[in-house]
């Protein structure tokens, strides 16, 4: 290479993390309920969801849309970055995930900010009007990232944000042959978004790889 770019090892995610704001009481008990529910935990890192802060804080961000709530953990993270009277839509397809979501995000200090629709992705997007939000965060079915995308770019206005969890595959991105369904699924995509030319994006290597692109 004839620039400079150091390796990234785990010693170096380790030290960043260390000098990142982490999870408050809340975020932690959100994480452990949770993992006790026997929801997977698979949530953003705790660095990862400064970042999205950071990055929706910078561009002033006032209206987000998230697909795939998990357990609502993202969902409270970037809300609790937008300025009062912001919205955050966020959508879960499983009952059971969206119920223990639901029921946090309310109980949280973000709870007048965020909504939460239940049901499939593909269907929800639809209603979602054109150019309704600044950023859209995708965490869901890596199947469906392409779908997603396409809607995101309807929804999201010009200079608006495009955000995707697990562009590293769970890890699994030089695995020849991975042992999780979606590594096939998320290379695919990967290759999706750098040729996408609405958008300029780049990977940010945190957490499982965050892609983080600018609508044109
Ligand atoms: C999986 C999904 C995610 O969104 C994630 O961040 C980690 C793992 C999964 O489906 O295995
Ligand atoms: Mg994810």
């Amino acid at each position: 290479m004839s620039h400079e770019s150091t390796l990234v090892t785990q010693r170096h995610f380790e030290y960043l993390a260390a000098r990142t704001v982490g999870d408050d009481q809340f975020l932690k008990q959100l994480r452990a309920d949770a993992q006790a529910a026997g929801i997977p935990a698979i949530d953003i890192a705790p660095e990862e969801a400064s970042f999205l802060q950071i990055l929706l804080m910078a561009t002033k961000a006032r209206d987000v849309v998230e697909v795939g709530t998990l357990a609502g953990y993202s969902a409270v993270a970037m809300a609790r970055a937008l300025p009062r009277g912001g919205t955050l839509r966020t959508i879960e397809l499983n009952p059971r995930h969206a119920d223990f979501a639901r029921r946090r995000i309310a109980a949280s200090d973000v709870a007048e900010l965020v909504t939460l629709f239940e049901g499939d992705a593909r269907v929800v997007l639809a209603t979602f009007a054109t150019h309704s939000a600044d950023a859209i965060f995708l965490d869901a079915d890596k199947a469906g990232y392409s779908r997603y995308l396409e809607e995101g770019l309807r929804i999201v206005r010009p200079g608006g944000l495009v955000l995707v969890d697990n562009a590293f595959a769970f890890g699994q991105l030089f695995h020849e042959l991975p042992t999780d369904r979606e590594a096939p699924a998320v290379k695919a995509f990967n290759e999706i978004m750098a040729k996408e030319s609405r958008l300029q994006s780049v990977i940010v290597p945190l957490g499982d790889g965050l892609w983080v692109g600018v609508k044109r």
